[in-house]
């Protein structure tokens, strides 16, 4: 399989208050059809990633949105699966390329979180996890990872401070990343003392309650040839599933729907895990940026620690992850996050990047979760 990333747009990522969910869509839908330099017309249909424009926005509906923007009269669906919405908007264009009967399709993923107050996205959120078992409860989604936390914390004997390594090096890349929510870096001190969020996890664990949009415009590789261009494939997109409450999963320590997704994906790219040269994954809390380490295969079970430590997840060390600041510092507006992850391994392989630019990277991995690992969506790119 190898379907061409022919277009790529993105908002800056943020408190954007003075932008709305539909200015922040058109925004990117615009930018990725410009650098495609194609016509509106030519995109055959869309798929849209949002989970919370509903509740947040009370706005439905967000399909027909996406192709109003373009004047278009094709397809045009929203897909929902909580924090993995984009990927699952990309996952969706790629299936419609594959079976032929698509040539150019266009996902995007859209979320305004800030225009209500915290207490209301902490809400909206956990319809994200089960609510007869965990949001009835009281749970809240710091506190579901941070039971995570305790529990890989115990399991392993891992200190809170490789945590806190974590948050440094995301807010590190997020200073070389313009379109970032956060370009401040800050020391593991302070990522240990900032004001506690839900035990063990304090707010520089946390991902940020964001805005922001993405698109990407997909095309067959016959078509991209047809327009002349020379694009980043991606060359495997694999989904899996776990069960929606925590209780239920095998364990707390680990995401087993992340491994299973990784696995698969690996095979349809005939790739290993070492072949990864640059990795987005989904930091929603710096515990979750330990946990794919491990589910992708770049460190065994409790041992990515080491890599951690020894700087290797840094843009210039040996496994480069969340080269754009990842969602803790990139910031992370729900449906647009695997979008920003796309069009960062795509800028990554083609030696876009900038300052944060990987050496030499020629296969890239977005690892993208719904809920506490219910929903994952693993994409391979090659250059
Ligand atoms: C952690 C959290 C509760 C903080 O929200 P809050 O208390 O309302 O924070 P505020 O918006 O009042 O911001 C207070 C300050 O902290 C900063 N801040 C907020 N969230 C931050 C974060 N995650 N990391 C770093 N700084 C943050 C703000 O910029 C602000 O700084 P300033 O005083 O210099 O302007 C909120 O960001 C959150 O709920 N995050 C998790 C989101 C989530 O669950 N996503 C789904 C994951 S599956």
């Amino acid at each position: 399989m190898k379907i061409a990333v022919i277009g790529t747009g993105l908002t800056k990522f943020g408190e954007l208050w003075s932008k709305g969910l539909n200015d922040l869509l058109a925004e990117a839908q615009l930018s990725a059809l410009k650098e495609a330099n194609i016509e509106a017309n030519q995109i055959e249909e869309i798929f849209t990633g949002n989970m919370c424009a509903g509740e947040f926005s009370g706005q439905l509906h967000v399909g027909a949105m996406a192709s109003e923007n373009l004047n278009l009269n094709v397809p045009s669906t929203r897909v929902e699966g909580a924090c993995a919405s984009g990927s699952i908007a990309i996952r969706n264009a790629i299936q419609l390329i594959e079976s032929g009967k698509a040539k150019i399709v266009m996902a995007n993923g859209v979320e305004k979180m800030t225009d209500v107050s915290t207490p209301q996205a902490t809400s909206g959120l956990m319809g994200a996890g089960s609510e007869e078992w965990e949001e009835f409860q009281g749970a809240t989604f710091p506190g579901l990872y941070a039971m995570m936390a305790r529990a890989y914390m115990h399991k392993f004997s891992v200190p809170k401070e490789v945590l806190a390594m974590v948050a440094v090096k995301n807010h590190k890349h997020g200073t070389m990343n313009p379109k970032a929510q956060f370009r401040r870096e800050i020391t593991v001190e302070q990522a240990l003392n900032a004001t506690m969020v839900a035990d063990p996890l304090t707010l520089l664990d946390c991902s940020p309650i964001s805005d922001g949009a993405g698109s990407i415009i997909l095309a067959s590789e016959e078509t991209a040839k047809e327009l002349g261009l020379d694009p980043v494939f991606i060359v495997a997109s694999s989904q899996a599933s776990d069960s929606l409450a925590l209780h239920s999963r095998k364990n707390l320590y680990s995401t087993y729907a992340a491994k299973v997704a990784a696995e698969k994906a690996y095979k349809q790219a005939g790739i290993s895990a070492k072949d990864i040269n640059v990795a987005e994954v989904h930091d929603c809390f710096t515990i979750a940026e330990i946990m794919a380490i491990e589910a992708l295969g770049f460190a065994e079970l409790g041992k990515a620690r080491e890599l951690i430590e020894a700087n290797e997840t840094y843009y210039n060390g040996a496994k480069p992850i969340n080269t754009s600041g990842g969602l803790k510092a990139a910031g992370h507006p729900i449906g647009a996050t695997g979008l920003k992850q796309a069009i960062e391994i795509v800028h990554q392989l083609k030696g876009e990047a900038g300052e944060r630019q990987v050496k030499n990277a020629e296969i890239g991995l977005t690892h993208n979760v719904g809920g506490t690992g219910a929903t994952v969506v693993v994409n391979v790119f090659k250059r």
